[in-house]
């Protein structure tokens, strides 16, 4: 890859590896292994097998490494490891590199699922986790203690889209030498500038924006060589969570028109938050790149663009309401992915966090009339409609 490319020329061509034959569309190398010339070149490669070289996909595969080359070359970072999923990654980033006794700072706002690996997983091995507000600089300063092995976030929160300060967090946890590991998903790898910014670890779930179609699940560990090649691969590979060839071949496809899906689908949602807000059945519209964002600054300087594909409409008359506005969509569908083409609406008290305790949500701002929607590729005029046309029947 051209070290000069500009992003959009990174997404279509980083990576790129050809057959004999010349493809346009990169090859799907859907093969679990690779044949030797001679044993003399089995044991050479398994003592140190060199970057075109293959020995078994659970290790490696040229369809997947393809995958990692452009995403990594996409959001500036030296090298990548796919994953089986999103939460492979998020969980594969933080095992290979934390043992019994280390310490852990983490934003309290996450996903249900990487809430889980944190909570449940890391602490019954061992690891001392720590939970703040994310947004409080001063709560993040005063538990990055020296022995802080590690900082996670989520950039933007799923679902109440609350903003970490990536530079500022980086600047405290790089102080004592900790790593920063973030989950990206909700910046996206187009608007994110999260290693020029500071950060160590990117995660991304490319079942999210790098596919974009709601096809496969897949994810991505991006950050140095030493790190990805010494700490997050020799675990990964020996646990088994690598992605597949065919699911790689889907994300470098996607990777081709992710900028301009995640450009549109972001300028839909400020023109959806501009529309809906003081709309008499709404307690709060909430979008990280509207002026009512309490960090709509922040998110501007971090992101350099409109604030993300997703808001949440904070419904009035609760879980009641919420569930008849979403029983009468008739363009968005009640779904819980996002990042899709399609818009996709979910009520993340009954669905993604429905295992926290309810004092958990409240701090989290999940409140029973909460729904997140993912904007997808529709007309936003059409989007609009439909949203206004389901409050009237909440
Ligand atoms: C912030 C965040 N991290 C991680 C994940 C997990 O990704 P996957 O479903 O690909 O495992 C999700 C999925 O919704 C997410 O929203």
């Amino acid at each position: 890859m051209n070290d000069k490319w500009k992003p959009r020329t990174r997404a279509v061509h980083g990576g790129t590896r050809r057959s004999q034959y010349g493809e346009v569309s990169e090859a799907i190398y859907l093969t679990q292994g690779f044949v030797y010339e001679a044993a003399e070149q089995a044991e050479a490669r398994f003592i140190q097998s060199g970057d075109d070289e293959f020995i078994y996909a659970r290790y490696g595969n040229p369809t997947v490494r393809m995958f990692e080359e452009r995403i990594a070359g996409l959001e500036g970072a030296e090298d990548g490891f796919a994953t089986a999923s999103g939460m492979a990654a998020v969980s594969g980033a933080l095992t290979s590199m934390l043992k019994a006794g280390d310490r852990v700072v983490s934003a309290r706002a996450l996903f249900g699922s990487c809430l889980y690996v944190l909570e449940d997983i890391l602490s019954r091995f061992g690891v001392d986790v720590v939970f703040v507000d994310g947004t409080d600089l001063a709560q993040w300063e005063a538990a990055i203690t020296p022995d802080t092995r590690a900082v996670f976030f989520e950039s933007i929160s799923n679902p109440a889209l609350e903003v970490v300060d990536i530079e500022a967090v980086s600047a405290l946890a790089h102080k004592v030498g900790a790593t920063v590991l973030v989950d990206n998903v909700f910046s996206t790898p187009v608007f994110s500038n999260a290693i020029a910014q500071g950060a160590d670890v990117v995660i991304y779930s490319a079942t999210k924006h790098i596919d974009g179609q709601g096809r496969a699940l897949g994810g991505v560990i991006l950050g140095t060589r030493e790190f990805i090649r010494k700490t997050v691969e020799p675990y990964m590979k020996h646990t088994g969570g690598s992605m597949s060839p065919f699911t790689a071949w889907i994300m470098l496809k996607g990777l081709e028109t992710m900028e301009l899906r995640v450009r549109a689908q972001a300028a839909s949602a400020l023109k959806l938050s501009e529309a809906l807000q003081g709309h008499e059945k709404l307690v709060r519209v909430i979008y990280p790149g509207h002026p009512s964002h309490a960090q709509v600054e922040l998110t501007r300087r971090q992101l350099g663009g409109p604030g993300g594909t997703v808001l949440s409409l904070d419904l009035a008359g609760g879980q009641a309401a919420a569930f008849r506005f979403l029983n009468a969509l008739q363009v968005a569908v009640i779904s819980n992915n996002l990042g899709d083409a399609k818009s996709i609406l979910t009520h993340p008290a009954t669905t993604t966090h429905q295992r926290l305790s309810e004092e958990q949500r409240h701090a989290l701002g999940i409140t029973p009339g909460l729904v997140r929607m993912s904007v997808g590729l529709e007309d936003s005029e059409d989007l609009i409609a439909d949203i206004l046309q389901s409050l009237d029947a909440a």
